[in-house]
């Protein structure tokens, strides 16, 4: 085979077959493709796109391109859950411990935030002690003994996707449908899941800004894990604002904690119901998502889930009092509340920029090298649809540096956009993929 006729084929819009793809992907990782020519297939894909059958094969080359998991130490129904990113998406905090209180499993590897988006590992970081490094012999024995643990990728999973997303960044074909399906369930399918529900985000917080781009991508995705033999289905969800109250790594811990004490938000409420009710409906816990809420709501009232977390911050090292008292996360050294410079409706948070804001804070990073500050982020008192005055206050800000005050002032600033009628919201949950 010649990397120069898969590019031609590519390029004038033939499929390419199951041994050309695997050729193109395994060639790429061990560096016998230079950079040059997988950057014109890339280029040739992202306009001419791949049908599904492509896609599933571009997916499992991915997943087979480096380490999968074996869990089959481990007892149970397993089910993970996956977001395609937000703003104040604490959702796995909470729907994790939810499900695995009522019997299912979650052996969960998550990522790191980049970008105006947070990431779960970043999250649990926050709290004082917790490991999300654990060996994979320690990871089963927490799964076994508590049924949830969460940890970083340390293994080398999926190294293809590595490699083709850092180019896929300088050639501007990030934004490819084929492409993003691959790099998304090549990395879920190199764990060892039975169930998936995935929740993909759209709107100005998402990278999928359209509900008709978020549909097409939830289902090709769905397909590609059906082709795998898992039992999937997404949710679309609104990321047209921030989910919940607080953004920020600490900030959110603390929100999953209220939620799950019977105090969350309802926007969050309602996704993180959905989500765990879903998981709930294919893990064959429950005959109907009806059914399924209510076991959700019953876990919640009765302290079961929240019991669980707690249960697997302890086996993961950390420090369980977080959970009864928040000082143990420590304090930011500067608070500043915001005020609204006119009175008004909020018609519209830009949430890409509240994500900004919030990384502005010290929240975030830039790059994977940059160091996040835990205790910095962002308390949303006033949303999208609320009335606010001038002068009252609508955000509290946490950082420990008030240098870095004005820029994140100006992006918040920036993101909301006032009107003296009342918006009509869209619902939150947008749709499911099934
Ligand atoms: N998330 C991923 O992992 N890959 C993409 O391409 C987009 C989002």
């Amino acid at each position: 085979m010649r990397m120069v006729d898969l590019i031609r084929k590519k390029r004038d819009g033939q499929p390419l077959t199951r041994e050309e793809i695997r050729w193109f992907t395994e060639g790429y990782v061990k560096n016998e493709i230079p950079d040059y020519q997988a950057a014109a297939m890339l280029m040739a894909i992202y306009f001419q796109g791949m049908n599904r059958d492509e896609i599933a094969e571009l997916t499992f080359a991915i997943r087979d391109s480096g380490e999968r998991m074996d869990f089959s130490a481990i007892k149970g129904v397993r089910a993970d859950k996956h977001s395609t990113g937000g703003v104040g998406d604490k959702t796995s905090l909470i729907v994790g411990p939810i499900v695995a209180s009522l019997g299912v499993v979650v052996a969960k590897i998550s990522g790191r935030g980049l970008g105006h988006t947070g990431g779960t590992v970043d999250k649990l970081e926050s709290i004082p002690g917790y490991r999300t490094d654990l060996s994979e012999e320690e990871f089963i024995n927490v799964v076994n003994r508590t049924g949830i643990a969460i940890v970083g990728q340390s293994r080398d999973i999926a190294p293809a996707d590595k490699k083709l997303y850092a180019l896929r960044d300088v050639t501007s074909t990030v934004e490819s449908i084929p492409l993003i399906v691959s790099s998304i369930m090549g990395k879920k399918l190199a764990a060892d899941d039975d169930v998936i529900v995935l929740d993909v985000k759209t709107g100005s917080g998402s990278f999928m800004k359209t509900e008709e781009d978020s549909r097409n991508l939830a289902s090709i995705l769905v397909d590609t894990g059906k082709k795998a033999g898992k039992k999937i289905m997404a949710l679309i969800t609104d990321m047209d604002r921030p989910l919940g109250v607080n953004v920020g790594n600490a900030l959110e811990v603390e929100e999953a904690i209220e939620t799950l004490k019977g105090n969350g938000p309802e926007d969050l409420v309602e996704v993180c119901t959905e989500l765990a009710g879903w998981i709930l409906k294919l893990a064959d816990k429950a005959e109907t998502i009806e059914e399924a809420r209510e076991k959700v709501k019953s876990v919640i009232a009765d302290g079961s889930a929240l019991f669980k977390l707690q249960q697997m911050i302890a086996a993961q090292g950390g420090d369980p009092r977080v959970v009864d008292d928040f000082t143990f996360f420590g304090k930011a050294k500067v608070e500043k509340e915001v005020k609204a410079k006119r009175s008004g409706y909020i018609s519209f948070m830009n949430t890409e920029e509240i994500g900004r804001a919030s990384l502005l804070l010290g929240a975030g990073r830039n790059t994977m090298a940059d160091v996040i500050d835990m205790t910095a982020g962002i308390k949303l008192l006033r949303k999208t649809g609320d009335y606010v005055n001038e002068g009252e206050t609508i955000a509290l800000f946490y950082t420990t540096n008030r240098s870095r005050l004005d820029a994140a002032e100006a992006a918040y600033e920036g993101a909301l956009t006032f009107s003296d009628e009342a918006p009509v919201l869209p619902p939150l949950i947008r749709g499911t993929v099934e």
